[in-house]
């Protein structure tokens, strides 16, 4: 490898980067409405109950909250955590099959640290979270696309694919309001999905990081529930608590997340043991079952608006994902269009989205992009639509 005009040669790696995650975490300028970054809204921050938690457990517990953690978490948090899992997905997993991890996204790194050597295939969703596909790129993985329908992931076309000799390394899945495209995938798909790969030896990183956020308060069962000898779970409390904690977790086979709790002693070693001490206050006091519904409520009323804005503004050759969850609708556009190069002329219409391409591994999403009806409120996001459908006509 060269040196780079700096001097400094930089690791083959770094080729893969994608500067769509920055361009979305940048934010957009001013006059522009964004539909582009999935972030939480803000009216979900527990804010009004934290203070008095964090004042008390400076003054009472700075021996754990402000110290080094165990790698695989603070034991009280981690027991807490064990607890939420039999709550909301009806299994406990024992201890050795459950870690803390600094968000999701962590959990999907150091899968791929203990996982993928350079050239390994993953197969993915396709499309998929664009921060996962960075990922795999960056341990140089090679990632194979599984087609999607409304369902979710084709679980016919992934049997295929591993019938004619494909042996991904893991299948990486976000079941639940995916993010990009909004879809779930079926409860009979989720019973075929881990029953295929348990025949064929797949592990399954499944990511539930919009399962507690449907619209209705329900939810189906996770992969982990049905198939905890399969299914590597990364979960995180960044849309059920707050993104500024970097808090997640990791439920799987013991030797799997013996193998994560080992990479994670070559990254931050522990996550910040504050932010665990603070969701296991918060969570044990109750606040997630009293706080959910007015979150779930508030991203109901957003898909809302959106979906009236879609009916009343779309030209005809549009259609859409119908979330029934989450952050995200998915949208394509009438034949000919390409969403990457619409993107200067909506910007100048005052409107932001992130074009579909770059949710794929391969070829795919020209005509498809991605809307996130989250952080906006209600009015704008009619309007943002309004502009966009306008900037499509
Ligand atoms: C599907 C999915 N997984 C993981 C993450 C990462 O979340 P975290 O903040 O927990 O790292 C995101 C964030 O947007 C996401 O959409």
């Amino acid at each position: 490898m060269g040196a780079t005009e700096t001097g400094w040669s930089f690791a083959r790696r770094t080729h893969s980067f994608s500067s769509e995650l920055t361009t979305i975490l940048a934010g957009s300028p001013p006059g522009v409405l964004s539909l582009a970054g999935g972030f939480p809204n803000p009216a979900t921050f527990p804010t009004e109950v934290l203070d008095d938690t964090v004042e008390r457990l400076v003054r009472d517990d700075a021996g754990v909250a402000l110290q080094y953690a165990p790698c695989e978490g603070v034991p009280s948090f981690r027991s807490y955590l064990a607890d939420r899992q039999e709550q909301t997905q009806g299994r406990r997993p024992e201890l050795a099959e459950l870690m803390v991890t600094s968000g999701g996204m962590e959990c999907i790194a150091l899968a791929c640290q203990a996982l993928v050597d350079p050239g390994d295939p993953i197969a993915v969703e396709a499309p998929t979270y664009l921060g996962a596909l960075m990922a795999f790129a960056r341990y140089e993985a090679d990632v194979h696309g599984i087609a999607m329908d409304a369902d979710g992931i084709v679980v016919e076309a992934l049997a295929e694919r591993l019938e004619a000799g494909l042996r991904p390394k893991l299948l990486y899945v976000i079941p639940d309001y995916q993010n990009p495209s909004g879809r779930t995938l079926t409860l009979q798909r989720r019973h075929a999905l881990v029953e295929l790969c348990r025949r064929h030896g797949v592990l399954v990183l499944e990511d539930v990081a919009y399962r507690e956020l449907s619209f209705d308060g329900t939810a189906l069962p996770s992969l982990w529930s049905l198939a905890p000898d399969v299914v590597l779970q990364a979960g995180t409390f960044s849309k059920l608590f707050a993104p500024g904690v970097r808090l997640g977790w990791a439920a799987g086979p013991a030797a799997v997340v013996a193998e994560l709790a080992a990479a994670k002693q070559t990254t931050d070693q522990c996550s910040g043991a504050l932010g665990q001490r603070l969701v296991e206050e918060y969570g044990r006091a109750g606040n997630f079952e009293r706080r959910l519904p007015a979150a779930r409520e508030l991203y109901a009323t957003h898909w809302r608006a959106v979906r009236r804005a879609f009916e009343q503004h779309m030209p005809d050759g549009c259609t859409w994902s119908e979330p029934a969850g989450g952050f995200f609708a998915w949208l394509r556009l009438p034949d000919g269009l390409d969403a990457v190069e619409l993107r200067a002329a909506a910007a100048e219409g005052g409107v932001a989205y992130v074009p579909g391409a770059p949710f794929y591994s391969g070829d795919g999403g020209r005509d498809e992009l991605r809307l996130a009806f989250s952080y906006l409120s209600e009015d704008d996001l009619g309007e943002a639509v309004r502009r966009l459908a306008e900037v499509i006509s």
